[in-house]
């Protein structure tokens, strides 16, 4: 005969699929009932048609037969609103300190935070910030991305993100793709309209990005930046002081230029500057041979403006180094620059 006590120590093996916390801390597991070795019990969910029923479904039998269950009967039932308040209090309160602030704020929180930024538009930040999140993922890290271009917003669309985050009351459960977790203002917006949100709002949506994700473990937050040093620039400057900023740019002048001013504007916020990435550096002919369309020297000279160094020079990317997506394949050449910059920044061989 099973003792209700081996009951719940096997189920707490077991995680909501989607808040990766046993089911037993977070209090879904309801009337089991024993009959020698025939279980039964319920678990409710936190939100109704819930997708991931038939996960915990198959993770509830295992454990239970893995201690010597014969049969498991599971009925799935769903909180009341009270307890889905009480279940959002509790998550919060390990995500945030007793004022609201987020606890991956600390200064021993752990989480590196990564700004990618730009004096110009369209010189490929997103794209930066995407491959090297996915990158820093493949290597084992705990990655993830906020879309900080809150009005061009492009994340979701580049990793070919269609689903929308989980929702808890006010709480949101990050949407994973190639390994990373993603918040983007894309998710709220309707038909990918543009948010209007103003000066103040601003503010506050990048606290609520913070505070009200469900982030869980992170080695790594990147941000992708709006261009150039405007109000979303300076206030994660302001909530995050102690960011660190990666700075693209082509290798033509002049785009290096106007990134100089997003440059200066690190310096005076004192993001230390983890270096320049010289973003459509090269196109690499079938013979190997380089051809520099876009000119050289845009990185170096930015580099010297902010005495820093260049970092990584990405290629441009063939056709056939996607599938449609942002997203360089690993093993292409693009794809290589990548994980070849995640390597230094987590073995830190840059120097900031
Ligand atoms: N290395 C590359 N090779 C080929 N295409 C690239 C490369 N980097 C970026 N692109 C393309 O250039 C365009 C602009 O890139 P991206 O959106 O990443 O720039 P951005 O700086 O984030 O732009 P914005 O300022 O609008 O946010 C995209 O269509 C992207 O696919
Ligand atoms: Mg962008």
């Amino acid at each position: 005969m099973l003792t209700h006590e081996q009951i719940m120590s096997a189920l707490k093996h077991v995680q909501d699929p989607e808040l990766h916390k046993s089911i037993v801390d977070l209090n879904m597991v309801r009337n089991i009932q024993i009959d020698g070795t025939h279980i039964q019990l319920e678990v409710i969910l936190t939100i109704q048609g819930c997708p991931l029923k038939a996960k915990i479904q198959e993770d509830v039998e295992k454990s239970l037969r893995n201690i010597g269950a014969s049969t498991v009967s599971l009925t799935f039932g769903s909180m009341t609103p009270e307890e889905r308040a009480e279940l959002t209090q509790m998550l919060k309160k390990s995500s945030t300190t007793k004022t609201g602030m987020p606890n991956m704020l600390r200064p021993d929180s752990g989480v590196k935070f990564i700004t990618v930024t730009s004096g110009k538009g369209g010189v490929g930040k997103s794209t930066v910030t995407v491959n090297l999140a996915i990158a820093l993922a493949r290597m084992g890290k705990k990655v993830g991305i906020l879309d900080a271009d809150i009005y061009g917003f492009s994340i979701p669309a580049m990793m070919g993100v269609i689903q929308r985050p989980t929702m808890i009351d006010q709480t949101v459960i990050p949407v994973i793709s190639h390994g990373v977790k993603i918040m983007s203002m894309g998710f709220f917006a309707d038909n990918n309209n543009p948010v209007m949100w103003r000066g103040p709002m601003l503010n506050k949506w990048i606290q609520n990005f913070l505070a009200n994700t469900l982030w869980g473990e992170l080695d790594y937050l990147l941000l992708d930046l709006p261009p150039g040093t405007g109000d979303v620039a300076i206030d994660v400057a302001a909530m995050i002081p102690q960011a660190e900023e990666i700075i693209v740019t082509t290798p033509h002048n002049v785009a290096s230029f106007v990134a100089s001013r997003a440059g200066a504007m690190a310096k005076h916020t004192k993001h230390e500057i983890v270096g320049i990435v010289e973003n459509m550096a090269f196109y690499e002919e079938q013979d190997g041979t380089k051809n520099y369309l876009f000119g050289k020297g845009g990185g170096d000279m930015l580099a010297e403006i902010l005495q820093s160094e260049v970092i990584a020079r990405i290629p441009f990317a063939k056709r056939d180094e996607n599938k449609g997506l942002n997203v360089y394949d690993e093993d292409s050449l693009t794809g290589e620059m990548f994980t070849s910059l995640a390597e230094d920044l987590i073995h830190r061989k840059i120097v900031s």
